[in-house]
């Protein structure tokens, strides 16, 4: 089985505002992007991993994940491009000419740092068992309201029928590249939207609170509080 990774990295970061990009920002010394690679890794079932870096930031990110690639795996980087889809497709494109065997492909966020390998396997598990995509996801604990674009409220949508979307989001790898080429120049934040346009079903497996998505200096803090709860 031929399971690729592909880690979009190539963000600013500027939400969290720490003057580098986000991947690169370290949790107690470590780079959230090599904490992401080793998730990863660790779950036992990625062989290869195709990082999209920031462009100016290629050679860095090398040189900080070359040695996590595994003894019969690799650890690629490529320049990522102007919208995470782009970076995306960029590390796809890179993965199946370089990798050509890959039949499963994993998209995970760097951002989600600390995404436990079980997660990382129950997605692989997933599409190996026959579906095409698959995304971890979590239940809504907050009322959720959409409003139009003056911020007044059109509707309420049942709250037992939402979930909080997570990575990594697992793929067929013919599946993925189709949905890519279906949709070009469009900004997904999320792959599993551009497999729906395809009408191709998206199945959902449970996500993990560990997985949040680091996006806010909020964020980083409870990442900090989470490594020192676990003496990680
Ligand atoms: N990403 C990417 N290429 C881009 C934009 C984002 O590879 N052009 C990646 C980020 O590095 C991150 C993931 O997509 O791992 C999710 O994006 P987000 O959390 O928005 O990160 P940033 O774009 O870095 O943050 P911000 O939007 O605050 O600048
Ligand atoms: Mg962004």
């Amino acid at each position: 089985m031929g399971v690729v990774a592909l880690v979009p990295a190539a963000g600013r970061g500027e939400r969290l505002g720490y003057g580098m990009p986000k991947a690169l920002v370290p949790v107690d010394g470590v780079p959230l992007l090599v904490r992401a690679v080793r998730g990863l890794l660790d779950s036992g079932c990625v062989r290869h991993v195709v990082i999209a870096a920031p462009a100016s930031d290629v050679d860095n990110v090398n040189t900080v994940t070359a040695p996590l690639a595994p003894a019969d795996g690799a650890v690629h980087v490529v320049p990522g491009g102007a919208e995470r889809s782009d970076s995306v497709r960029l590390a796809l494109e890179h993965a199946l000419r370089e990798f050509p065997g890959t039949s499963i492909v994993l998209v995970h966020d760097a951002a989600r740092a600390f995404t436990p390998p079980t997660v990382v396997k129950a997605v692989v598990d997933a599409v190996a068992a026959g579906h095409p995509a698959v995304i971890p996801v979590l239940p809504v604990a907050d009322t959720v309201k959409e409003v139009d674009a003056g911020g007044v409220v059109i509707a309420t949508p049942d709250r037992s029928a939402l979930r909080v979307v997570q990575t990594p989001q697992g793929f067929d790898a013919a599946v993925l590249l189709r949905a890519h080429e279906a949709a070009p120049g469009l900004a997904a934040t999320d792959d599993a939207g551009l497999v729906e346009r395809l009408g191709v079903p998206v199945v959902t497996v449970p996500g993990h609170q560990d997985a949040m998505k680091i996006t806010t200096k909020f964020d980083l803090a409870v990442a900090e509080a989470l490594l020192a709860g676990t003496g990680g």
